[in-house]
């Protein structure tokens, strides 16, 4: 049976849940299946609590951690091939970008942390799986981050300027324009703050539909407040995380004054007037932007992002022919065939990294 295939696997900082997709590339990238399985909602919260500021952790939880995701994992993919009827000797290999549990791409010994022990993946779907994509590039001081613009690229380059924004937890930006380098960027929160917002809240683990947040007022002031944090003005390249964007950062910028629901209007303005506020300034001249990312699902926001980003149309990606709430895994299908091939995944023009790199690290499949 020939391995045709490439299975792409991805919980972003969300932590809503494993999206996988599986992908074929020739003549053309196409996703033929996909699936998205959440993670117990025991070990969310867990994630959540870790990947928040200076959580600690004890030696044995780290491990049993990594295991358990691992096998989560694991389970996702083996869940799709179920769904798609594909035997895993079709799949050549599976891209598994694990979960963040830290980014902090500055410092003296800067780096990022991928769990979901790869070789669990490999052990339980008997698949071959790349693993590791973001480190190499930090070792080569980069960001490590965002790696999904080489993709973009790729497939969505057109005639015109255009931009591609993910609203995954943060979000960011793919600034792509003929004949020029491409540019790439996290803007700062998509959806990071107005979940943890409506969960304190609301008790709810999204505001659904926007709908919270549409009946709230922006609070001018605090806005300001918060657009005021040296993040949204620095010059690319960037990334960021919930190390950064959390409760704790909100709560030290918020005064008794402001409801709670007019907080939740407020961080959707953050987000709008963030992203729109970067393309502006780095691509004044794009006519198109394709979102991507479980924030085309919130009416509210993309409603506020098209005022925003106007006279530039905003899109989905499916336009493009791509499903929004997988192109970022198949991009990891998409890095893990670059990896077996010997090619870069990276773009140093955008992580700021010394140069192109090969990403990513092969636990092969047992015999
Ligand atoms: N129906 C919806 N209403 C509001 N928000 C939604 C909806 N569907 C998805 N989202 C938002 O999208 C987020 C997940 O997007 P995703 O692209 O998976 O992010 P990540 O890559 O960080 O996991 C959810 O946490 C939620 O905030
Ligand atoms: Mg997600």
């Amino acid at each position: 049976m020939a391995a045709s295939l490439h299975l792409g696997l991805i919980s972003g900082t969300s932590a809503d849940g494993i999206d996988a997709a599986l992908v074929r590339f020739e003549p053309r990238l196409e996703v033929i299946g996909a699936i998205t399985t959440p993670y117990p909602d025991a070990l969310r919260a867990r994630l959540i609590a870790l990947a928040t500021a200076n959580a600690a952790i004890a030696l044995d939880d780290y491990g049993t951690l990594d295991v358990a995701v691992g096998a989560c994992f694991a389970d996702a993919a083996l869940a799709l091939l179920r769904k798609t009827g594909v035997d895993a000797r079709e799949v050549a290999a599976i891209g598994s970008h694990g979960q963040t549990v830290r980014h902090r791409p500055k410092g003296e010994h800067p780096f990022t942390l991928q769990i979901g022990d790869p070789s669990v993946i490999a052990e339980r779907t008997r698949i071959t799986t790349v693993a590791d994509f973001r480190r190499a590039d930090v070792a080569a001081g980069g960001q490590g981050a965002p790696l999904l613009p080489a993709l973009h690229a790729a497939l969505f380059a057109g005639e015109a300027t255009r931009v591609v924004l993910n609203l995954g937890g943060i979000a960011n930006i793919t600034l792509l324009r003929p004949g020029r380098d491409v540019l790439g960027f996290d803007t700062g929160p998509a959806n990071c703050l107005l979940d943890a917002w409506a969960l304190r809240h609301q008790g709810t683990v999204r505001d659904e539909g926007g709908a919270w947040a549409r009946g709230g007022h922006v609070d001018r002031d605090l806005l300001a407040s918060l657009s005021s944090d040296t993040y949204f003005a620095a010059t690319p390249p960037k990334s960021t995380g919930r190390e950064h964007f959390n409760l704790d950062w909100l709560d030290a910028r918020l005064s008794a004054r402001t409801t709670p629901q007019d907080v939740q209007a407020t961080l959707l303005a953050l987000t709008t007037e963030s992203v729109a506020g970067a393309i502006r300034t780095a691509a004044p001249d794009a006519r198109e932007v394709f979102a991507c990312g479980g924030g085309v699902h919130n009416p509210v926001l993309m409603d506020a992002l098209r005022e925003r980003v106007a006279p530039a149309r905003l899109e989905n990606t499916a336009a493009l022919g791509l499903d929004p709430d997988y192109v970022e895994a198949a991009g990891f299908a998409w890095l893990a065939r670059a990896r077996l091939a010997g090619e870069p995944g990276n773009l140093p023009g955008v992580t700021g990294a010394r140069g192109p790199r090969v990403l990513g690290a092969i636990y092969p499949a047992p015999f």
